[in-house]
């Protein structure tokens, strides 16, 4: 049987919860080596998902941490290169778009390891952002582009990149199907925090843009300060931050809670009338959970949500918030824009047809 040795490199919130369902899938035909970069270390922004989601433990905890850009991604580019080298791996694995991606595939692809990137071709078109820098940079070293959908698919043969990419679906439908029975019949997070179900908001934030300016910040909480429900803001550690340094109060409608586990968060997320966010993943499944999205950013990944009517782009525009809340209702079917739930299957076996391809 052919073998083959995969470094799988994960080191942020939502590349835990993608790893789940495609290490499993891995691991029953290859041999994987998990690495983590430290770049998420709380518990309840790591270790709660290894344990929820089964994820194996990391062979290589790198420990990085927090840091300035150049830092965070300099520092795990030496410690990468180092576990690559004794490990010596046929592929590394990378996922979507956030700095331990960048610093896996650029410390792989210069030691001539091919680099498979799962969630290609994903553009905002907004190069300000430092997701969009880690996406572009990263699909152009990678030799296996699994692209979620058509459209990223599209975005990169427009940069001129053909070879090595595949539609696979998106690993977060997989993820999503696995847990979502599971999060109804265990969670009790409604019950803890006393919401009816469709009675409450749902709230994320954490980006760049929205966090790093204290005016986008008191923006969002002023606007959702309006609406007559209740609020749940599970609270992501750089807005923690942000809000403390700022001396930004909550408004008394907004119950804000630890960052959630992926099961809590599920429950959550599929009770709720409607999710304001500015997370990529979220959007994705406030689209699979069938509830209208409102999106705190001017761009979006995720074209499709929006193009079917689930989704709405709203900036930090308070009007436009609270517009959307009252009255943002899609009546569109939900077709199967990010695939079945078996995108883990279809890259294990493209990475089989890879190396077979190569006689390996
Ligand atoms: C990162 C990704 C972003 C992704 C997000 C998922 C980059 C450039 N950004 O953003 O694309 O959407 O993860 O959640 O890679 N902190 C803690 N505890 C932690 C982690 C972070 O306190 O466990 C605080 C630190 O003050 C840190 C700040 O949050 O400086 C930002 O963390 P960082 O990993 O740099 O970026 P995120 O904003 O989490
Ligand atoms: N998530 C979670 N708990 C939370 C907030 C988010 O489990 O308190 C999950 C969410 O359901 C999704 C993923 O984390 O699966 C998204 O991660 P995040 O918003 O941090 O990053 P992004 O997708 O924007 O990169």
């Amino acid at each position: 049987m052919l073998r083959v040795r995969v470094v799988s490199v994960v080191g942020a919130r939502p590349q835990f919860i993608k790893c789940a369902p495609l290490s499993r899938a891995l691991r029953a035909r290859y041999d994987e080596v998990l690495v983590h970069t430290g770049q998420h270390y709380d518990p309840e922004m790591s270790d709660v998902f290894f344990e929820e989601l089964r994820i194996p433990p990391p062979d290589h905890h790198l420990g990085v941490g927090s840091g300035s850009h150049a830092e965070q991604t300099g520092a795990m580019l030496v410690r990468i290169e180092r576990v690559l080298l004794d490990e010596r791996p046929d592929l590394v694995l990378v996922y979507g778009d956030t700095n331990s991606t960048l610093a896996g595939a650029l410390a792989a692809a210069k030691l001539a390891i091919p680099v498979a990137h799962v969630e290609a071709g994903l553009r905002s078109f907004d190069r300000t952002m430092p997701e969009e820098l880690n996406r572009v940079l990263t699909d152009h070293v990678s030799a296996l582009l699994f692209c979620p959908t058509p459209t990223a698919v599209q975005n990169l043969a427009r940069e001129g990149i053909r070879e090595g990419v595949r539609l696979t679906g998106d690993i977060m439908a997989d993820a999503l199907a696995f847990n979502r029975d599971l999060a109804d019949a265990t969670s009790t997070v409604l019950e803890r925090l006393g919401l009816a179900p469709e009675g409450y908001l749902v709230l994320t934030v954490h980006r760049a843009s929205n966090t790093d300016d204290p005016e986008r910040l008191k923006a969002i909480l002023g606007a959702v300060g309006e609406v007559d429900l209740s609020v749940v803001f599970p609270v992501h550690p750089r807005t923690r931050h942000a809000l403390a340094q700022n001396g930004i109060a909550l408004p008394e409608n907004v119950i804000a809670v630890e960052p959630q586990g992926y099961l809590d968060m599920l429950r959550l997320m599929g009770a709720a009338r409607r999710i304001l966010t500015d997370s990529g993943g979220v959007q994705k499944e406030a689209y699979l959970l069938g509830v209208p999205c409102i999106t705190l950013r001017d761009t979006t990944e995720w074209v499709e949500t929006v193009e079917l009517g689930w989704n709405v782009l709203v900036g930090v525009s308070p009007a436009a918030i609270i517009a959307a809340v009252e009255r943002l209702a899609p009546t569109r079917e939900r077709p199967p824009v990010y695939g079945d739930g078996r995108a883990a299957g279809a890259i294990v076996d493209a990475i089989g047809a890879y190396f077979e391809g190569r006689g390996e």
